[in-house]
């Protein structure tokens, strides 16, 4: 089912929602958000804003529910993975890296344990929000593991006893600091990507994100 207006997925509320949010008004989207709505018509252009969990997005754009959507790289290949053993729709187009969101998926182990590579986590318990990923690591690097999976509250693990180490997001690294924790390893630089679904899109449709494109890309440039 088609719709005659774009549809753009982004998070509701997070690490990427402002910066996101930002980006399309600079790109001359006009909309206003309020309340707790889903979906927010742009005031100036046939575009509609779909405000929902990161987590929802690569899966949206996979289906191809939505046209477009700005996601974590990391996020992204991790529902890819996830899609792909599933034998589900994992694919998508890549039209551009952004200027935000940049974090890693790193490593963390007690900031008092000593680590002289991969082969320290052979048969540990790690902690994770990104199994598919870990995993991917970990065949790379040799080693074996077992996953505890945690959809947040991950830097806690380790002091409540449910695993040896853990796999999250590092930014600041303040998150780690206040809980004991050390970078290990880094096993994905992440930053926010703009993703179109695969499907084929009326002309005047892919008109209009060739245009959004063109805009995006004088807005980054003037930041840089
Ligand atoms: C990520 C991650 C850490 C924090 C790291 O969480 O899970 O908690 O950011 O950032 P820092 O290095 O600057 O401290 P996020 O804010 O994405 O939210 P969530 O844990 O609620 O998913
Ligand atoms: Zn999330
Ligand atoms: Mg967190």
């Amino acid at each position: 089912m088609q719709t005659q207006r774009l549809r753009i997925a982004i998070q509701k509320k997070g690490r990427l929602s402002k910066e996101c949010q930002d980006l399309l008004k600079r790109c001359g989207v006009k909309f206003n958000m309020m309340g707790e709505r889903l979906v927010v018509h742009s005031e100036n252009m046939p575009i509609d804003l779909l405000l929902v969990r990161d987590d929802d997005i690569p899966g949206l754009i996979m289906d191809g529910v939505v046209d477009l959507g700005v996601i974590g790289e990391n996020e992204l290949e991790e529902v890819g993975l996830e899609r792909a053993a599933r034998n589900e729709p994992s694919d998508y187009k890549k039209l551009r890296r952004l200027d935000f969101g940049g974090c890693r998926l790193s490593i963390a182990i007690d900031k008092d344990a000593t680590y002289n590579g991969p082969q320290d986590l052979q048969g540990k318990r790690i902690a994770t929000t990104y199994p598919q990923l870990v995993k991917r690591y970990m065949d790379e690097q040799g080693v074996t593991f077992s996953p505890c999976m945690l959809n947040g509250s991950v830097e806690v693990a380790p002091r409540a006893g449910l695993a040896d180490a853990i796999c999250d997001l590092v930014s600041t690294g303040a998150t780690l600091e206040a809980n004991g924790l050390k970078e290990a390893a880094v096993i994905l630089r992440s930053k926010a990507v703009l993703i179109q679904c695969t499907a084929d899109l009326v002309a005047e449709k892919q008109a209009l994100i060739d245009r959004l494109l063109t805009r995006m890309q004088g807005v980054i440039q003037a930041k840089e």
